[in-house]
């Protein structure tokens, strides 16, 4: 994979978090965090900084601008992140990281060659820790799982569970979730699109940073296959009253039903580390599902999806 290039400014990050009730790993800054803080080493903890393969690069993130009078999420801040590995994660990640993983560029993603096969695609945006990535791929054995994620110490987690159950379906970008889609995956090559428990950005002054906006949903349409699935998942209400709104947004996508038994993707998600602690608090468990409609399918004609699941 192509690799970026380093201005001269200081190693930053774009500020991703939901603010005081997010799930948000702990590196995310509150949503008032909109200055940079010095990164913090912690020689105590023989933990070890985050320099070196699958950095992000210096200066400015990455960021199109979008013309076509749809919402983007709006990146708040920048910041600092701890970034930081335990000893195994680094050695783990220096041996696999160049194999498995990427950093945002302008380089479209070859799938085929990353892979060593051809097969369906998945992206998972902000996966995390990547409990659900890790645990899905062995029963989606015969697809290609690209996890996207901001957060290095998350894909760590990944790497590192990748490595010691042998799983092999999973590659893995660090970045903005738009960003990588707009510019490293090629339209109309994707059989699914997942987003879980994205980070609710709760304040009202904050709502524009949401990912989900209209703008997102017409670029996982535009990366979709006809017939290509798009699944997400909220336990924070606020969200979910937001996505409700936005269901009908996208003429290209049909929302389905859920559950939705017949899906061509698997829709079935072990519980992850997020979700667990939105169940404890009895959040209710929301969940989307929209169909990429083929040529010539009209819109208007949409299945009545329930906002809460029954599980
Ligand atoms: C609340 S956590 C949920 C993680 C995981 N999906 C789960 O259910 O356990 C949201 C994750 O999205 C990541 N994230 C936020 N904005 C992102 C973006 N624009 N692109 C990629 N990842 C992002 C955060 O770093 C965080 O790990």
């Amino acid at each position: 994979m192509g690799a970026m290039t380093n201005s001269d400014t200081p190693d930053t990050n774009i500020a991703a978090g939901g603010g005081a009730d997010s799930a948000t790993p702990e590196t995310a800054p509150t949503s008032d965090d909109t200055s940079a803080a010095a990164p913090r080493t912690d020689a105590d903890s023989g933990r070890v900084p985050d320099f070196g393969k699958g950095a992000l690069p210096y200066g400015r993130p990455m960021q199109t601008e979008f013309d076509d009078g749809l919402e983007y999420p709006r990146i708040g801040g920048v910041s600092f992140r701890r970034g930081t590995l335990t000893p195994g994660q680094s050695a783990i990640w220096d041996e696999h990281w160049d194999r498995v993983g990427t950093v945002l560029s302008d380089d479209m993603i070859d799938v085929d060659e990353w892979f060593g096969r051809t097969g369906p695609t998945i992206v998972e945006i902000g996966c995390g820790t990547g409990t659900s990535t890790v645990a899905m791929a062995p029963e989606e054995a015969d697809r290609n799982i690209i996890a996207v994620e901001l957060y290095k110490p998350g894909l760590a987690k990944l790497l590192s569970a990748m490595t010691r159950e042998g799983v092999d379906n999973i590659r893995m970008v660090r970045g903005d979730g738009v960003e990588v889609l707009q510019r490293m995956i090629a339209p109309e090559s994707l059989d699914g699109v997942r987003l879980f428990f994205p980070d609710p950005w709760p304040k009202a002054r904050h709502h524009k940073r949401r990912i989900l906006q209209t703008g997102t949903l017409r670029l996982i349409a535009s990366r979709l296959k006809p017939g290509g699935i798009f699944h997400a998942a909220t336990d924070h209400a606020g969200y979910a009253e937001w996505i409700d709104e936005l269901r009908d947004a996208e003429p290209s996508l049909e929302p389905m039903p859920w559950p939705w038994p017949e899906s061509p993707m698997l829709l079935d998600r072990p519980t992850t580390k997020f979700e667990n602690r939105g169940l404890n608090l009895d959040h209710d468990i929301h969940e989307y599902v929209w169909r990429k409609r083929g040529p010539g399918e009209a819109a208007g004609t949409t299945a009545e999806a329930p906002r809460e699941d029954a599980r």
